[in-house]
C-alpha cells in the first residue's frame, strides 16, 4: 500500500499523470454515446460547457477530441488542462463522469490521423485540432446511494 502511495506522489511530481482504465461497461456505454458535454475552466475557474460529438476512445484510457469550432474549450485548455465529461443517455446503462488532463495537438502522427479520419467522414469540417484527454478518474453519476462515488 505505501509504494503504491509512493508511486502515486513521485508520478504526481515529475507531472505524469495516474491513468484511469475504463471497464468494459464503460467502454459499451461510450459506444452508444452520440453527444458528450465537455466542460472545461479557466485558469480562475470559470466554467464552460459544450456538446461535443467529435470524441474517440482510442484506448482503455485515453480520448480524442476533435477541435472543429472550439474557442472557449481551446483557450481554457491552454491554460487549465482539466477537462471533464459524463456519458449518460436514455440508451446507456449507468452514468459516468469521467475527468482527465488534455494535451492540444496540431501537426504530428496523431493530429494527420484525427484529420484523416474527420474529413473521410465528412471533408467540410476544419478538424483544427486534437485534443488528447487521458482519463484520470471516472466517478458514478446515477442518482442514488452510489453517486458520486468514485469508480476508477
Ligand atoms: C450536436 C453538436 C455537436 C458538436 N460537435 C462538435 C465537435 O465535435 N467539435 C467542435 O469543435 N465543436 C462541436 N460542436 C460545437 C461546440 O459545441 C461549440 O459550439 C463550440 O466549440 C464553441 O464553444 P466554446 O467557445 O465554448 O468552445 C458541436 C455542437 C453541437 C450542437
Amino acid at each position: 500500500m505505501t509504494l503504491i502511495y509512493i508511486s502515486i506522489i513521485l508520478s504526481r511530481i515529475s507531472g505524469e499523470f495516474v491513468m484511469a482504465k475504463l471497464t468494459a461497461e464503460m467502454k459499451e456505454a461510450f459506444g452508444k454515446m452520440k453527444i458528450f458535454p465537455v466542460a472545461t475552466a479557466t485558469k480562475d475557474g470559470i466554467p464552460n460547457v459544450v456538446p461535443i460529438g467529435g470524441v474517440v476512445l482510442v484506448s482503455d484510457d485515453v480520448l480524442w477530441i476533435v477541435d472543429n469550432f472550439m474557442n472557449k474549450s481551446l483557450e481554457n485548455l491552454k491554460s487549465n488542462p482539466h477537462i471533464a465529461l459524463y456519458v449518460w443517455g436514455p440508451e446507456i446503462k449507468g452514468c459516468f463522469q469521467v475527468k482527465g488532463h488534455a494535451t492540444i495537438k496540431t501537426s504530428g502522427r496523431e493530429f494527420d490521423e484525427m484529420k484523416a479520419m474527420i474529413n473521410k467522414k465528412n471533408p467540410m469540417l476544419p478538424a483544427r485540432s486534437l485534443i488528447i484527454m487521458k482519463i484520470t478518474d471516472v466517478f458514478a453519476c446515477l442518482p442514488g446511494q452510489d453517486a458520486g462515488k468514485k469508480l476508477l
